[in-house]
């Protein structure tokens, strides 16, 4: 080894580590949390906005939320106008072609890749809301419906010898609920299968990162109805600062 080699080599180690310092550090910035955030807002009612408690209570969330991280972007999913394909016939009779590698109906391949989309969508988000009414005991049946394309089994959670597991990588959710009477405690409590189905089943593909804030008694009358409210705006307001 010449001088030359031996005085190239000692400069370009300490260089080579010194960039290589610098790549982590830049990468690890990347990951931190200044990094802008995907929130995908779930909004389940077919009512406008301005006449639904759950959308009025999900704006006022994100307009906060938005004061605490102005550059995230929000992706909205109403699902009483977009395309959400129920699990009929069609998607039935491609997920057997998958199996048996047949070919699928024009019908059948759009709402097959209709669901993947929506299941990349809600496994891409970083962040995840749903708000929603609460209908005769329960959920509304589009949020039924939307919950039934992302539950796929492979992709969202799978089953092994030690029972179900999750696949969604954890992310901050929250559950946004309006009802118009009480049922968080008292004799109604037993009767309520909307929240507690939501958690579940969210929990069950992997999302433990779980927030709810649910308004009651809205249907009760005027004074109660407004203090739910703001006591659900309160709790919205200091769930932005953080979420
Ligand atoms: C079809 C339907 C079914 C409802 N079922 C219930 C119910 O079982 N229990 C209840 O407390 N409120 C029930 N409500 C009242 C709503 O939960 C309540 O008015 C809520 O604030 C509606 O939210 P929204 O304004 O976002 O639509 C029902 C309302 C509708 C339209």
């Amino acid at each position: 080894m010449t001088q030359w080699d031996k005085t190239g080599l000692s400069l370009f180690v300490p260089r080579m580590l010194l960039f290589a310092y610098l790549g982590y550090r830049i990468t690890e910035y990347g990951k931190g949390d200044d990094i802008m955030a995907n929130v995908l807002y779930v909004r389940a009612n077919p009512k406008s906005e301005e006449h639904s408690n759950s959308s009025q209570l999900a704006n006022f969330f994100i307009s906060e939320y938005q004061k605490h991280n102005p550059d995230d972007t929000i992706d909205k999913l109403d699902l009483y106008t977009a395309d959400i394909p129920f699990l009929d016939v069609d998607v039935f009779s491609a997920w057997g072609k998958f199996a048996s590698n047949d070919e699928l109906t024009a019908v059948e391949r759009e709402k097959a890749e209709r669901m993947d989309k929506l299941t990349n969508q809600f496994l891409e988000a970083d962040k995840v809301i749903f708000a929603y009414p609460f209908w005769n005991l329960s959920l509304p049946p589009m949020l039924k419906a939307y919950i039934d394309t992302i539950c796929i089994n492979g992709k969202t959670f799978h089953y092994t010898e030690d029972g179900p597991e999750g696949l969604v990588p954890d992310k901050p959710f929250l559950l946004i609920e309006t009802r118009g009477g009480f049922y968080s405690e008292g004799p109604a409590a037993e009767l309520e299968h909307s929240q507690s189905y939501i958690q579940g089943v969210t929990r069950f593909i992997g999302i433990q990162n779980q927030h709810a804030v649910i308004a009651e008694g809205l249907d009760v009358d005027e004074a109660t109805r407004n203090a739910s409210l703001e006591k659900a705006r309160e709790k919205l307001a200091e769930l932005a600062r953080n979420f």
